[in-house]
């Protein structure tokens, strides 16, 4: 190839990067993250990365820019943060230029959490912090503000969604983002007290089958999040993620807290905990004041 031909690539593949980018948007960053290779370009993989990448953005720019002043001097806490990528694209894109606000990533990962600082440190985001926690500790960590506008939750594992949403009631956030993982508790409860459901009712084969004890206390976990949410205030939206066809885990619930109460949702998520034989969950998870 001649170098006129080589220039003429190599300026075409800067010219397709830069029409992905957003303005201002940090190159460093997404190589950091491995949506840009080394060299800085994009492949086929990393496209489809970036745009679930924004497309989860632009769901939260959304919701800060709802909060007082435009929510540039907002919290925001993504608990289960694994390697942070969604804080930092969320600093990078949001508050980098507002100048103020603060994104907290809590993980129980040591490593991810020391390697999470160093890069802020090298990208110079300063407003961001990480804190080798378990969600369930965070809610009382002295580090934390007293209140947290955003709480982030993506694919955190098991309860840990179940602690993000208690963490938001604590910290009375505005909005709470949740796209939960995996999630074992409710199935244990359901496969302890199988023999009595299908004793007791026909529904009960909804979950004799073990697959089917995982699958509905999956399903199930999350009907009664979204219900608790609702009791204590919070108009919730469940949808899906779309672009994350890689993960089975694609639900996307929304809580947007309006200070309105639903007593028919606290009665639904008694009625319903009843019903599949989950009343010790009353006690623990879903407890109401
Ligand atoms: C599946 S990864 C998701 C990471 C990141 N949110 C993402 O979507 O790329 C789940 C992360 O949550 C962390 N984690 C699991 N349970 C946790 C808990 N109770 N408290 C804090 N972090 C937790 C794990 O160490 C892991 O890094």
């Amino acid at each position: 190839m001649s170098k006129v031909a080589r220039m003429d690539k190599s300026a075409k593949a800067e010219a397709e990067v830069q029409g992905e980018l957003r303005p201002g948007q940090s190159v460093e960053l997404l190589k950091e993250l491995h949506i840009l290779t080394r060299e800085g370009r994009l492949n086929q993989d990393s496209r489809r990365k970036l745009k679930q990448v924004y497309h989860l953005f632009q769901f939260i720019e959304k919701l800060l820019q709802e909060l007082p002043g435009g929510g540039a001097e907002a919290t925001l806490a993504d608990h289960g943060a694994g390697k942070s990528y969604l804080g930092f694209i969320i600093y990078d894109l949001f508050f980098r230029a507002r100048g103020g606000g603060h994104v907290y990533g809590i993980e129980t990962r040591a490593d991810l959490v020391d390697r999470s600082r160093a890069l802020a440190e090298r990208l110079h985001f300063e407003r961001m912090s990480f804190l080798n926690l378990t969600v369930a500790e965070s809610a009382a960590a002295a580090e934390l503000p007293e209140r947290i506008d955003v709480v982030t939750a993506l694919h955190a594992c098991d309860t840990a969604t179940d602690d993000a949403i208690a963490f938001g009631l604590a910290k009375r956030a505005r909005f709470m983002v949740l796209v939960p993982c995996c999630q074992a508790e409710v199935a244990a409860c359901l496969r302890q007290t199988k023999a009595l459901a299908l004793s007791r009712t026909p529904l009960a084969e909804l979950w004799r089958h073990p697959l089917h004890t995982r699958e509905i206390g999956s399903q199930l976990t999350n009907v009664l999040r979204c219900l608790y949410l609702e009791a204590n205030g919070y108009q919730v939206t469940v949808t899906e993620l779309v672009g994350w066809e890689h993960s089975l885990k694609n639900e996307l619930i929304i809580a947007r807290y309006t200070g309105q109460r639903k007593a028919s949702a606290a009665a639904r998520l008694h009625e319903l905990l009843a019903q599949f034989g989950l009343e010790s969950l009353m006690e623990t998870r879903f407890r109401l004041s």
